[in-house]
């Protein structure tokens, strides 16, 4: 049984065989993919606390702004150069993992139906971090400073909002004064500000959200910084002079690449290309694309007990508890909200009221996909087991957004892919092995740390492993050895076949040995 096409995109294979190279290098735990966003964080934090320490030196003023910061790159490398140099190449670190995280999530299909908010919310921060680092460079007030604000002056002069142009009002050696320093100084304070406010924003719809890389990831790309503030301190480009035209300068692509495109293209032409990319990055969520939504999640009132495990799984924050309207003795009733549910069924693996023991054919959960209930699943699961055959009979429980699960069909295997390994109540696992004596049971979905809904791989493991509700129960335990879990992306089918096919020889060794110990017993 699957509920949706399994997403196949050439630019998503590549990226999944390129994470797994990382896996080898790094592990998953460190893979700095699978933590673009929290790297962001990381490296926004890092630009705050060196950007404190340069401000505390720093001195408005055409001409105090150059030599306070001389003073600190040279005079004091010891800590003022290395924090520059810190501020610097962490801001560019910022520009790279806030490019790649916006990819991948793009490319693995991450920002559509409920999930467009986060990518929403994401649009502006990239206006607002490429606008502080312009603004940062300005501060400076080196040749590289003077070369970009006279650029962005005159982009800026092509909107018909300014009354007189900016490029000659503002910008000339005579009328520039503490004013315009007083300005960028102040922007350089409230931007990133800004950008605080928006980042919370940006994971509000998110349940525990990532946002600081494991440790080890942090101090790794600490030294990288220090490293590189050590071989390569961020330097000034000779002190600015409205009087002469700047030449020969080095340009920082990672935030300044639009002037040298000025000096090419037209201001309009810039100005309708970079609209015409938040323009289209913008509307994205909205635009038609392969990733189908299956009806959202549904509460049943006489089946709720208010337990609140469904709001405890949620990733996404799509289910709130409310004071009970139908009179039932529970204090509290769930409730989805509509507009934030992705779909992904992980509350319907959390309720305790989804197990298959429930005696009536047509049961219903408290919490279900309507389009996939767990009466559904269980006639699914007990008519796909009942064909089985061979002496090493498994069920494989998968997900629609990892491996395709149905490749591993076969005379002894039975398959059943979910929107989420983790809509599996692990009290399916059990009535597989006990109530149709199957001899074991597979359980595959994304990649660890890399679960497509975010959460569904850990609350799996967790699950399993008795550390969160609902536990797989006692007497499955005993049985481990017929109950495997094994991580595989839609990259990784050959390892998930050859995994699958090690289990199934070990349940054969497993029933010999059974088999062999039931014979001793009945001669007994
Ligand atoms: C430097 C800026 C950014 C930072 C620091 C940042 C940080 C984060 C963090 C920490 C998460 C939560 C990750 C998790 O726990 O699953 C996240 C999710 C996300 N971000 Fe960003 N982000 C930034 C910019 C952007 C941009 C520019 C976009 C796209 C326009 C974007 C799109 C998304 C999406 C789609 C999600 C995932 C939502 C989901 O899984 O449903 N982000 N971001
Ligand atoms: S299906 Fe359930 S767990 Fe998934 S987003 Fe909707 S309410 Fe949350
Ligand atoms: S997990 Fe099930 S019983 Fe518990 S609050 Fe959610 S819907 Fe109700």
């Amino acid at each position: 049984m699957t509920t949706s096409s399994h997403n196949e995109s050439v630019a998503r294979k590549m990226l999944l065989r390129f994470e797994g190279v990382l896996n080898k290098i790094f592990g998953n735990d460190l893979n700095p993919f699978y933590c673009l966003g929290a790297l962001g964080f990381f490296f926004f934090w890092v630009v705050a606390v060196s950007g404190a320490y340069i401000y505390a030196f720093y001195k408005t003023g055409i001409q105090l702004s150059y030599p306070s910061v001389e003073y600190l790159t040279h005079e004091q490398w010891y800590l003022g150069g290395i924090m520059r140099s810190l501020h610097r190449y962490a801001s560019d670190a910022l520009v790279v993992v806030m490019v790649l995280h916006l990819l991948r999530e793009f490319i693995l299909g991450r920002y559509t139906g409920a999930r467009w908010f986060a990518w929403f919310t994401g649009v502006p921060l990239i206006w607002l971090i490429f606008a502080s680092g312009t603004n940062g460079y300005m501060m400076v007030w080196d040749m590289l400073a003077q070369y970009s604000t006279v650029a962005a002056m005159e982009w800026l002069d092509w909107l018909p909002i300014f009354g007189e142009p900016m490029s000659q009002s503002f910008v000339t050696q005579e009328v520039l004064n503490d004013r315009f320093f007083t300005l960028i100084s102040f922007a350089h304070v409230t931007i990133p500000l800004i950008i605080v406010f928006l980042l919370w924003v940006h994971i509000m719809r998110i349940s525990y959200p990532v946002v600081n890389p494991r440790r080890g990831l942090a101090l790794g790309m600490l030294l990288a910084l220090l490293v590189l503030a050590l071989i390569k301190p961020a330097l000034s480009q000779g002190p600015a002079d409205m009087g002469i035209e700047p030449r020969n300068i080095g340009i920082d692509w990672f935030y300044l690449f639009i002037f040298p495109l000025l000096d090419t293209w037209s201001a309009g032409h810039v100005w309708a290309l970079v609209m015409g990319i938040t323009l289209l990055i913008s509307v994205l969520p909205w635009l038609p694309s392969r990733n189908k939504q299956i009806p959202i999640a549904e509460v049943s009132l006489k089946d709720c007990s208010g337990c609140r495990r469904c709001v405890a799984d949620c990733p996404y924050e799509a289910v709130v508890m409310r004071p009970r309207s139908d009179g039932m003795q529970f204090p509290e009733e769930a409730v989805v909200v509509p507009d934030r549910c992705v779909s992904c069924g992980i509350c319907v693996g959390a309720c305790p009221s989804s197990t298959p023991y429930r005696s009536d054919a047509e049961y219903v959960s408290g919490i279900e996909m309507p389009s996939m209930t767990m009466a559904g699943l269980r006639a699914a699961m007990t008519g796909d087991l009942a064909r089985l055959e061979g002496d090493a009979r498994v069920m494989v429980f998968g997900c629609d957004n990892a491996a395709d699960v149905e490749r591993l069909r076969s005379a002894g295997v039975a398959v059943m892919s979910l929107p989420c390994t983790a809509m599996l109540p692990p009290s399916f696992i059990e009535y597989a092995l006990y109530e149709h004596q199957i001899d074991g049971v597979f359980i595959t979905g994304c990649r660890e740390n890399d679960c497509y809904h975010r959460l569904g791989g850990l609350w799996t493991a967790q699950r399993l492993n008795r550390e969160r509700e609902p536990r797989l129960r006692g007497r499955v335990e005993r049985k481990h050895e017929r109950v495997r879990l094994f991580w595989a992306s839609a990259a990784d089918i050959k390892e998930l076949a050859m995994e699958l096919e090690l289990f199934r020889s070990g349940l054969r060794s497993l029933n010999e040995r059974d088999n062999a110990a039931k014979e001793i017993l009945k001669r007994e």
